[in-house]
């Protein structure tokens, strides 16, 4: 994050309070995609606002049309710890950049908004009327005015404890909106085909953001479940793919999750469900297959892959295979399309080997692995606990907290360089990982 300070012009990203470790690489992603270079002159933290430089007003459009976590951006035109710090320095902002905003022609609003309090609108009337010595001459119109003006009070985080008087107080011009309207457009309460594990529409969005995932991406699921990232990546224009071993899944057959259906409704599958958002375009189709065995021809390149592996928690973790090990005689011709295989345990660290080996492998170059890894909070050790490869770069480490345990992590790797064998890793130790399960099974290692 570079931090500088100049007199270009300021805009103030205006966050959502949720998953707050998740913003920075959502900004910093979308930054990234379009090729901005973003002076940040506040860090991104759990403050729901940042304060940077851009180079124009195109790119804070640019950072509004992808940012999950932002609620909006502004041009700054004054900021302070106080009324007067505020009013002093919207006296300073060079005249030209307001000034075309208030003029006759153009009708505007004033919006007033504050962080972890409420005001009365007697209040808020008190608060517009400080304005007034502001030479705007266009006309009221609060419902689709041509110019809205804002400002931000920030009274802190502590609801029990909120300050008479705000800690920060911005002023400026709305200039656009973050992506916070396809959360609800991307809603599993209202998708039609749904497994258990389905992740939610504001994550999957901030993964696919992280991933990169632009207009005719390449995307892969290996563990593609009901489909949720699909519909993410595919949203941002990804034409998206997916494996799964399990052959219910994937053919829209298995228990339904709903609470009062009994059945599944006809036609429920990740195809139906890239229908429901108009997205069928970008569907290139999903296949039942074990991620522990090779699908698919080396020379196959994938720009992203997003993918939220099995845990053994809500869901089975096997792979194909016998506990005979290797030397099992062949099966006969006669049966193999009746022949349904045997499964065995797909041990966590192999499985977070295969997944960086095949990362590795069937990325492009650049392209980016994002990826959940759940942890046990008190054990985890950043330099210990995650899985590495040579040819991956870690670039994020995004965490959830789940309990006072356990959390889990969005990983992000980027490719840096071809791996010259095709040899498996050894499997990692991840220490946190393999006690996250046997804690959350009672001290018992889960069998299925
Ligand atoms: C956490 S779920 C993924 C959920 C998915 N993101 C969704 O939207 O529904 C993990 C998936 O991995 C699948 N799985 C388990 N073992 C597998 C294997 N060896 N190869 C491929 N898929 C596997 C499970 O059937 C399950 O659907």
């Amino acid at each position: 994050m570079k931090m500088e300070s100049s007199d270009k012009v300021k805009y103030v990203l205006w966050f959502a309070q949720e998953h707050v470790n998740f913003r920075a690489a959502d900004i910093e992603s979308v930054a990234s995609i379009f090729n901005i270079e973003v002076n940040y002159h506040t860090e991104i933290s759990d403050v729901p606002y940042c304060i940077v430089e851009l180079p124009s007003e195109k790119e804070a459009h640019l950072l509004a049309s992808r940012c999950i976590s932002l609620r909006s951006v502004l041009e700054l035109w004054g900021h302070g710890k106080t009324n007067e710090e505020l009013h002093n320095s919207i006296q300073q902002t060079p005249k030209d950049r307001m000034y075309p905003h208030f003029v006759s022609e153009k009708s505007f609003r004033l919006t007033v908004e504050t962080f972890c309090k409420s005001l009365s609108m007697k209040e808020k009337v008190e608060r517009i009327e400080s304005f007034s010595y502001l030479p705007i001459e266009g006309n009221v119109n609060l419902k689709d005015p041509d110019v809205t003006f804002y400002l931000l009070e920030y009274f802190g985080q502590d609801s029990n404890n909120i300050p008479e008087q705000p800690y920060e107080l911005f002023f400026g011009r709305w200039v656009a909106d973050g992506q916070r309207s396809l959360i609800q457009k991307l809603s599993l309460k209202t998708r039609h085909f749904l497994g258990n594990t389905s992740m939610d529409a504001q994550l999957s969005l901030l993964m696919a953001n992280q991933a990169k995932i632009v207009p005719g991406s390449l995307v892969y699921d290996p563990f593609v479940g009901s489909g949720s990232l699909l519909v993410s990546a595919a949203q941002f224009g990804g034409y998206v793919s997916g494996a799964d071993i399990d052959f219910l899944m994937i053919h829209g057959k298995s228990r339904p999750v709903r609470p009062n259906q009994k059945v599944r409704e006809k036609g429920e599958s990740i195809k139906s469900n890239m229908q429901q958002y108009n997205l069928s375009s970008k569907y290139v189709g999903v296949l039942v297959a074990d991620f522990a065995r090779p699908l698919w021809r080396p020379d196959v390149r994938f720009d992203a892959i997003l993918t939220d592996p099995p845990y053994g928690v809500r869901e089975a973790t096997f792979k194909v295979g016998s506990w005979r090990g290797p030397d099992i005689k062949p099966i006969a011709e006669k049966h193999l399309p009746h022949h349904i295989p045997a499964k065995v345990d797909y041990d966590l660290q192999e499985l977070m080997r295969d997944l960086l080996d095949f990362a590795a492998n069937h990325l492009c170059m650049g392209g980016r692995l994002v990826f959940w890894l759940p942890i046990c909070r008190e054990e985890y050790d950043e330099e210990k606990s995650l899985p590495k490869h040579k040819c991956l770069r870690l670039i994020y480490n995004c965490e959830q907290v789940l309990s006072c345990h356990s959390s889990r992590l969005l990983l992000c790797m980027e490719k840096v360089k071809e791996p010259v064998t095709k040899e498996k890793t050894p499997p990692a130790e991840l220490t946190s990982t393999t006690r996250f399960r046997h804690r959350y099974f009672g001290g018992k290692e889960q069998k299925e």
